[in-house]
């Protein structure tokens, strides 16, 4: 009997060790990416894995103290599936984290799935404001943009540049719904307004007979959102058209970055505005560059750049509680208190957890998306409706 009480009591000893100990932390922390893999943003989210993957390699393969296993659902950019796709993460694989993911409408129902079942999500791409406003919540957090943002930087520099009547053209989605508004906002600062919205279903890329139409309209300026395959196909369609020679054509930076050498001369001399650019003089940017290049024998672009920084900002975390996701609240609050040294420079976040950061003004030269200056400082979405 005594033998069997002393065993028990053995027992009941190592569990508690290695509850106090963390034996949790011997286990590896499973992500879950939700990305696009096919279809027009499937270079988007390759890239965006790719930045992600390189700082946890960074840190020797760990984040706050865990190995790292990963889980991949291709998302399609595909809204209808999204909620059976997030669940396939959560709920089949047991993920302790979702990394998703680029298309707007897309992440909307992520962030209904993560609120319900209360699972981290850290968004690398997507800029639906709704999610850091109305929807806003402690365990969702954005690395990368509100798509308000670069959207209100080209409005002042459009307006500044003396553009007063302005078509924009845009796939009918959040993200080109957003992108507008930014835009229209930022332009009225200067006395210009939109005075046509141009829109086509997301993914289509039939330009034809809205290039007619902003011909016929005569604009001083035309701003267009478009990303991946479809801003290829634009940008060329444009200049085809020989609207290039007449109408300016501005843009957020979506519609060149990661796309410039499939877009050649077309782009050559487009004005956007982003939180990223090439040449920008910062010490981080460099090694980034340099690392990633190594990495995957190319440059990245601003979705590699978003990935590395959503891997930093969960990292960041991670470390506060090393390793141990239960801690969630010192989790969250060491995420919200998280400076990230990013390429695009350092950033922090604001209360509706996005990131608050300067615009910059590119311009295309050859291959890159050269810095041409801070077109606003330190901007933050002013996230309408989030009440945390
Ligand atoms: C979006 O859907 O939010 C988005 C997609 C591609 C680039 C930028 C924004």
């Amino acid at each position: 009997m005594n033998r069997v009480r002393s065993t028990i009591a053995c027992c009941v000893t190592a569990m508690l060790f290695a509850a106090s100990t963390g034996v949790q932390a011997q286990n590896k922390i499973k992500v879950g990416f939700m990305l696009p893999y096919t279809g027009t943003y499937a270079a988007l989210g390759t890239a965006i894995e790719n930045g992600f993957r390189l700082y946890v390699q960074e840190q020797g393969g760990k984040l706050g103290g865990r190995e790292i296993d990963y889980y991949k659902v291709d998302d399609e950019s595909e809204p209808s599936k999204a909620v059976d796709n997030t669940n396939k993460l959560i709920k089949r694989d047991n993920v302790d984290v979702v990394v998703g993911t680029v298309h707007s409408g897309v992440v909307m129902a992520m962030a209904k799935v993560a609120k319900d079942t209360n699972t981290l999500l850290v968004i690398p791409n997507a800029g639906a404001r709704a999610v850091t406003g109305p929807m806003c919540a402690p365990n969702i957090f954005r690395a990368s943009f509100s798509n308000w943002q670069p959207g209100y930087a080209m409005g002042k520099v459009a307006g500044e540049r003396g553009a007063k009547k302005v078509v924009t053209i845009t796939w009918k989605y959040a993200a080109g719904d957003e992108s507008v508004e930014g835009f229209r906002d930022g332009l009225k600062t200067t006395g210009g307004e939109v005075v046509k919205e141009l829109t086509l279903p997301f993914p289509n890329v039939e330009f034809q007979a809205l290039l007619t139409e902003i011909a016929a309209s005569k604009p001083d300026a035309v701003y267009a959102f478009f990303a991946g395959g479809g801003a290829v196909k634009f940008v060329k369609d444009y200049a085809a058209a020989g609207l290039n020679k007449t109408i300016p054509l501005y843009g957020p930076g979506f519609l060149t970055d990661g796309t410039l050498e499939a877009q050649g001369a077309a782009a050559q001399g487009l004005l956007t505005t982003l939180h990223y650019a090439d040449g920008l003089d910062i010490a981080k940017d460099k090694a980034f560059r340099s690392a990633y290049n190594a990495a995957y024998k190319m440059q990245p672009d601003v979705y590699a750049v978003q990935g590395y920084d959503s891997a930093q900002l969960l990292g960041a975390g991670l470390a506060a509680v090393k390793g141990d996701t239960a801690k969630r609240n010192e989790l969250v609050a060491a995420m919200e208190k998280a400076k990230i040294d990013s390429p695009r420079g350092t950033f922090t976040l604001s209360k509706s957890h996005e990131p608050v950061q300067d615009m910059y003004l590119r311009k295309v030269e050859g291959m890159q998306n050269k810095y041409v200056s801070v077109a606003v400082k330190g901007l933050a979405d002013p996230s309408p409706g989030c009440k945390m």
